[in-house]
């Protein structure tokens, strides 16, 4: 039988009310209940409630739309049992459920003592007195001395919660932690659609949608890092909840390792959302005294459709995640030489594309994949992070002056956590890799992946990068990450602690990272995997941007862009310009239609411009002079995406509003239009309805009797009609307030 304790609450405070502001603790809505204590938390348009039950269980109450500081939260009660086959333990929406006590639906925890038991019961302690719109509270075992503090953090402006926790063996001897979720959401029984992001190398950010069914829906990754196929980012619409209208739920897990998040309706169709570490080979040893944390479960609400939760998030990242939070410069445009020379790179060959680059008002000029050890293609030299000899017989000096000279400042390629076997690092250290002894070592792209997780690796890893920090004047670096993992072997921990790998490595990534910025402050960095294989909340915490796809096709960028802005601004999304035909689609495409599609983006240059002719030249800098104008509101403002690209359609358009409302950026693109189908009219949305508005053309016309300014009024009731016909057009428009 299990053994229910009743409990005596401590004195707490009953209401959690605002954070940061707006519910003002201690109104009509403080009650004391014989039940338990109930929590209740309040940002933006949101409230989250949670309680405990009468069985001392933390149970989610409420999250969604915010309600009034009068309404009284009843206190919680536990779902009754359904049948003798799903328990009230089971149906009951728990805020962290334990796994025993007959739970069928996803534990956010799962352990193994030291005696073969394996059935946990959490049940409520205590909670920290509330500050800074921030919460504690102490979860514990029924009968043995494992704790869990949750962790809950609401942001006053957005609404968005921060859930994470942290778990403790008190136990005489250590436990295994098989399953460690950051947390657990609830939403009452409705109909609900779930969308997902999901893709592969050169096809990241397909945006999918699905009903939610009875069951699971896994979205994973066992691949050691956060990986190409899934993101972990989620939104749930209900009912007809659409891109601008209805109750819409969302949230990302900020973690760069396997992760998992499940979104599972039970039997009496509720739906529970669980994210945190993958459980699949998962396995961290507890000893007593010792503690896990899990990574961060960021979610929120909105009840403008999926495209009001992807500005909330988005703006969120902007101020709060990013290293630079809560105001990011935006980013320099880079000019990167990768696609112009590949692995064949030398001082006189990189000066040359620098001085284009520079004319053309480039901010920034990175040295991409080949300037170190013995790298002429991808067999040789990662590892070996001195620099290359006969390509830079003088080092990395003369080059980096002259692009400093030309008014640029310098960034570089590193790939820190690999290995190709052809290198001096690996024939020194052949056990540094991941692997399984005496069992075969997958390569892939020719390389190794180094066990970071090891201390001697992960200072060997901040060692080179610091080195080369402080050797050079390098201002950028562009961090890559060519595989995923396979064998993910630890031979010199014990058996019991080897699967540790699956935290440590990540922990000792974040380390570098954290260290590197901290010794080098000036330094900005991208998360690059082979394009958009480590974009999460997790490593945008250490750097200033991601690389979205190694696929720069301006029509699938429209769609990645698409999807990819779902969960990320366009502060952080890197948008190169390159050569056409591309290689991608054998597609061809014009040079302005190339540079209005990254225009949507943190602009980039990555064609080689040895054979970009005078007029491309002139038209690229006369767009990078335009887009620096309106670069802030583009990267920094509120997103609509007016038109989708998705599901084949002929048109697609974006806006972007600053902050302020003073100005708005909106962009236009057809695929090929048929039967001289003219664009349809955009009416532009989330300007100030009063104020006065001058349109401008930074590239495209509208048709006659398009007024040149108008209230914000009218150009979000009577819009705008945009003259754009043919295959791969594109025009561009901005709005001021007069
Ligand atoms: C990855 C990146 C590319 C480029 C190459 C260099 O594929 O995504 O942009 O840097 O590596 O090897």
């Amino acid at each position: 039988m299990k053994q229910t304790r009743m409990k005596t609450f401590p004195a707490i405070p009953f209401l959690f009310a605002s954070i940061w502001g707006a519910c003002i603790p201690g109104t009509a809505q403080n009650h004391v209940d014989p039940t338990g204590p109930v929590f209740r938390m309040d940002g933006g348009n949101v409230t989250y409630a949670f309680g405990v039950n009468e069985r001392g269980e933390l149970q989610q109450l409420y999250w969604g739309g915010r309600v009034a500081a009068s309404d009284k939260i009843e206190p919680a009660h536990s779902d009754p049992e359904w049948a003798s086959f799903d328990s009230s333990y089971n149906n009951t929406p728990q805020e962290y459920a334990g796994w025993g006590s007959g739970l069928y639906m996803e534990p956010a925890l799962k352990v193994t003592f030291a005696d073969g038991v394996r059935d946990l019961v959490l049940h409520y302690v205590s909670s920290s007195k509330p500050a800074d719109n921030a919460l504690d509270v102490v979860l514990k075992d029924i009968s043995r001395a494992v704790t869990v503090t949750l962790h809950y953090r609401m942001d006053p402006e957005s609404g968005i919660l921060a859930r994470s926790a942290t778990i403790e063996n008190s136990e005489p001897k250590p436990i295994m932690i098989e399953q460690a979720a950051a947390a657990a959401y609830s939403l009452p029984a409705a109909h609900y659609t779930l969308e997902y992001l999901s893709g592969r190398w050169a096809g990241e950010w397909t945006l999918n949608s699905e009903t939610i069914h009875q069951g699971q829906r896994v979205l994973e990754s066992r691949r050691g890092t956060t990986g190409h196929q899934l993101n972990p980012w989620f939104a749930i619409g209900k009912d007809d909840a659409d891109e601008e209208h209805g109750d819409t739920w969302f949230g990302e897990l900020a973690w760069s390792g396997s992760w998992r998040i499940t979104v599972e309706q039970d039997t009496l169709d509720k739906v529970r959302v669980t994210g945190g570490f993958n459980p699949f080979d998962f396995g961290y040893q507890l000893k007593t005294g010792e503690k896990l944390e899990t990574p961060a479960f960021y979610t929120g609400y909105s009840d403008h459709g999926y495209g009001g939760a992807s500005r909330l998030m988005n703006q969120f990242t902007v101020t709060h995640i990013l290293p630079e939070a809560p105001n990011p410069r935006p980013r320099p445009v880079i000019y990167n030489s990768w696609e112009a020379t590949e692995f064949h790179v030398n001082e006189a060959g990189q000066e040359a594309l620098a001085v284009k680059a520079a004319a053309m008002g480039a901010d920034r000029f990175v040295m991409d994949d080949g300037w170190f050890g013995q790298r002429k293609d991808d067999h040789a030299g990662l590892g070996d992070w001195y620099v290359n000899k006969e390509k830079f017989p003088n080092g990395l000096k003369p080059l980096i002056d002259k692009v400093h000279s030309l008014g640029m400042d310098f960034g570089l390629w590193v790939e820190p956590e690999m290995v190709n076997p052809d290198s001096d690092l690996y024939r020194a250290h052949p056990d540094w890799v991941l692997n399984f002894p005496g069992r075969p070592r997958l390569e892939e792209r020719n390389q190794l992946v180094l066990n970071l997780a090891r201390q001697d690796v992960r200072d060997y890893v901040f060692g080179f990068l610091d080195k080369l920090l402080s050797e050079n004047q390098i201002s950028f670096l562009k961090w890559d990450y060519n595989r995923n993992w396979s064998e993910p072997g630890w031979d010199q921990m014990p058996p019991d602690q080897q699967k540790e790998v699956y935290v440590k490595f990540i922990q000792n990534l974040y380390w570098v990272l954290a260290e590197l910025r901290k010794k080098h402050p000036g330094v900005e960095i991208e998360s690059c995997s082979g394009g958009g294989g480590r974009v999460d909340l997790g490593i945008l915490h250490y750097t200033d941007e991601v690389w979205p796809s190694d696929n720069t096709d301006p029509f699938d960028r429209l769609s990645q862009q698409d999807g990819f802005t779902r969960a990320y601004p366009a502060q952080v999304m890197m948008a190169w310009v390159t050569d056409s035909p591309h290689w991608a689609n054998n597609r061809s495409t014009s040079l302005t239609y190339r540079m209005l599609v990254s225009m949507q983006g943190s602009l980039g240059i990555g064609g080689n411009l040895n054979k970009w002719s005078d007029e491309e030249l002139a038209t690229a800098k006369r767009l990078i002079a335009s887009y620096h104008q309106v670069q802030k509101t583009i990267t920094q403002g509120s997103l609509y995406r007016l038109i989708s690209p998705t599901n084949g359609s002929e048109f697609s358009a974006t806006e972007t509003v600053s902050p302020d409302k003073s100005q708005a950026v909106f962009f236009a693109f057809v695929h090929s239009t048929q039967e001289g189908r003219s664009f349809p009219r955009l009416q532009l949305l989330g300007l100030d309805p009063a104020a006065e508005y001058a349109l401008t053309s930074i590239e495209g016309k509208t048709l006659p009797g398009t007024p040149e300014h108008a209230s914000g009024a009218w150009w979000m009731n009577h819009g705008v009609d945009i003259d754009l016909h043919g295959d791969f057009q594109g025009a561009a428009f901005r709005l001021d307030r007069r």
